[in-house]
């Protein structure tokens, strides 16, 4: 998991590399590197730590040149330091390559180029790579590059620069993904679109084991025997300022506060009043839907709790026994997956090598694969039988916000289409929910401006050492993303609990001061809450509740209260999860801590 550009072109390749890898910080952030042909040699700076740090140290007068690749890693192989940084070379600095992956028969490929006279000086994977081109380099770098590739075992994104060949960068993508931007006599290569958007919105989407030659300002696209591929270009039509902070102080925030707009796109032609649900995308039929007898929901982090309130919803909408799962588990168990089987698979990245791992095991037991991603051509969406897009746009924090609500979204829709098919339940009772969800975004909004609220609720409690979070059916599912997201960013000790099992355990931990987060949304569970509560605040805890408004009879047990508009109960995840998102918001703020880019995690996890 790292990020990857390259460029190639007539204007300064450094300040292009460095520009792209600031778009790609989110992939990992341990070190930072450059390699530029200069003066037909290969100069290569890298450093430990973060991308600024490269900027600081950087030479530029040294690294004149208008072709070269760059890299910001998350470490897998070899602790961040300057040697284990990319780009890696072969030893008389010919060739540079930058990998965003893992060469899994690294080993085995080390000890055979050793034996041959190579030497190592990194504790990476990656630096078999340049060895391996230079074994089988006889005067084209393609060549070399495909026979080098083809040794491997693993992921990999790669890019490549060589000092006989200074006009030609080579490139890669198999389970890491890899764009090629296409500009007025300048190429690129990224891990991600929003690298090359200043300079083009003109993109090829690399499908698995294709070989990309850019030479003079030309791209050409091989597949594994050499033939080269026609691809079409994929013109990029979301704007380069929602890759960028906009006016807010921190990506987090700004996904925050589009999660109106990102919920309204989800929706906009799937669900319309009066009309069925509309899922061009996905193909499943009528009959296909009355066999399927289980589904399972996998995925990881924040998608794993998006896909726990999407087993309410098609449970009690669509009537279909649902198992959820975390795809590092599902994937090393023997889960039972036959052709009645669906799974659906959730990732914002679409990457998460985990979620890809258990999409393949359930492939090849002959299920079908649904997924809902956030990204375009990611390798969920192509290996899957079906695709529902979250139109969230790009999410650049660490933390997810807006993609967790279109997942949400997403979830509702698919139990929305197969209650319809299956007619599970009154139809009337399906039209209610439909008007549910398109008023949605506006109520998300309402939400937003309370705001200020819970910024004092912040500074009331960030200085806390341990948080919990409660409640029962789906608050209890909101509870947890509550949770993570107060982990992930503010660094503070928190679980989520199902309310009605504190008295089995947690609720020894209840003392005198200890905040309790407490949800209480759910009106048929509002009672039962209720009592929940009174039963932390009986040991000393101060309860801040999350209730629906004219709830307000809350305000006597709890020291502070947010309502969230009225909606059904089943929808208001929607709601109820935008309050916690903004308390782990500012309670980072309060702390000093690195909101977007929190300490030892990473957007796009493509390892396991
Ligand atoms: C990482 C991210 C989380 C994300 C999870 C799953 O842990 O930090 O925010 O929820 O991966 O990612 P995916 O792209 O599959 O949704």
């Amino acid at each position: 998991m790292c990020g990857i550009v390259g460029y190639l072109g007539k204007k300064s390749a450094t300040d292009i590399l460095i520009e792209g890898l600031s778009k790609l910080e989110y992939r990992g952030y341990d070190s930072a590197g450059v390699a530029v042909i200069v003066d037909g040699s290969v100069v290569v700076e890298k450093y430990k730590g973060r991308l600024a740090n490269l900027e600081e140290k950087i030479d530029s007068n040294k690294l004149v040149g208008n072709v070269g690749i760059g890299h910001t890693r998350w470490a897998t192989h070899g602790v961040p330091s300057d040697l284990n940084s990319h780009p890696h070379t072969n030893e008389n600095q010919t060739i540079a390559v930058v990998h965003n992956g893992i060469i899994e028969n690294y080993m085995v490929l080390k000890e055979w180029l050793q034996s041959e006279g190579y030497k190592f000086k990194s504790e990476t994977d990656t630096e078999v790579i340049p060895h391996l081109i230079d074994y089988y380099y006889e005067g084209d770098l393609l060549d070399a590059f495909m026979k080098a590739v083809k040794k491997m075992e693993g992921s990999y994104a790669l890019g490549v620069v060589c000092k006989e060949e200074p006009n030609k960068i080579v490139a890669v993508r198999k389970d890491s993904p890899l764009i090629v931007g296409v500009g007025e006599g300048e190429s690129f290569i990224a891990s991600d679109i929003p690298a090359v958007l200043n300079h083009t919105r003109n993109v090829y989407l690399l499908e698995d084991n294709e070989f990309v030659l850019m030479e003079d300002g030309n791209v050409k696209i091989f597949d594994f025997n050499k033939n080269e591929v026609k691809k079409e270009i994929y013109h990029v039509t979301w704007n380069a300022d929602a890759a960028e902070k906009g006016g807010y102080d921190h990506f987090m925030l700004k996904e925050i506060h589009e999660q109106p707009k990102a919920i309204k796109d989800t929706l906009t032609s799937r669900v319309v009043k009066g009309q069925k649900i509309n899922l061009d995308s996905i193909k499943i039929t009528k009959e296909q839907i009355a066999e399927i007898d289980k589904i399972y929901i996998v995925a990881c982090g924040t998608a794993y709790h998006a896909g726990v309130v999407g087993k309410y919803a098609i449970e009690k909408l669509a009537k279909i026994p649902v198992e959820i799962e975390v795809a590092s588990e599902f994937r090393y168990r023997e889960p039972l997956i036959n052709e009645r089987t669906l799974m659906i698979v959730i990732s914002q990245s679409g990457e998460t090598a985990d979620t890809l791992a258990a999409l393949r095991l359930a492939k090849s037991e002959n299920a079908r694969v649904i997924a809902i991603t956030n990204v375009v051509g990611s390798s969920v969406a192509r290996e899957a039988d079906d695709v529902l897009y979250t139109w969230a746009g790009p999410e650049i924090a660490v933390a997810s916000t807006k993609a967790y609500v279109t997942q949400l979204i997403a979830m509702y829709i698919i139990a929305l289409y197969f209650a319809e098919n299956k007619e599970s339940i009154r139809s009337t009772e399906i039209d209610k929910i439909k008007s549910e969800l398109l008023n949605l975004s506006e109520k998300a909004a309402e939400v937003l401006n309370q705001k200020e609220k819970v910024k004092a609720f912040a500074k009331k409690i960030y200085m806390d050492k341990d948080m919990y979070f409660l409640g029962r059916g789906l608050d209890y599912a909101v509870a947890m993303e509550g949770s993570l997201k107060l982990k992930e960013i503010s660094y503070i000790h928190s679980e989520a609990y199902a309310a009605g099992e504190l008295k089995h355990g947690p609720i020894a931990l209840i003392e005198d001061d200890t905040t309790v987060i407490a949800l209480a949304t759910q009106e048929y569970l509002f009672e039962k809450m209720l009592s929940n509560i009174k039963e932390v605040i009986t040991r000393g805890a101060k309860v801040i509740a999350v209730a629906m408004e004219g709830h307000d009879v809350i305000e006597k047990s709890v020291d502070d209260a947010i309502y969230i508009p009225r909606v059904m109960p089943i929808v208001a995840p929607i709601l109820s999860v935008i309050p916690l998102q903004l308390l782990s918001y500012y309670i980072s703020i309060e702390k000093g801590c690195d909101v977007d880019k929190p300490r030892n995690l990473a957007k796009s996890v493509t390892v396991e």
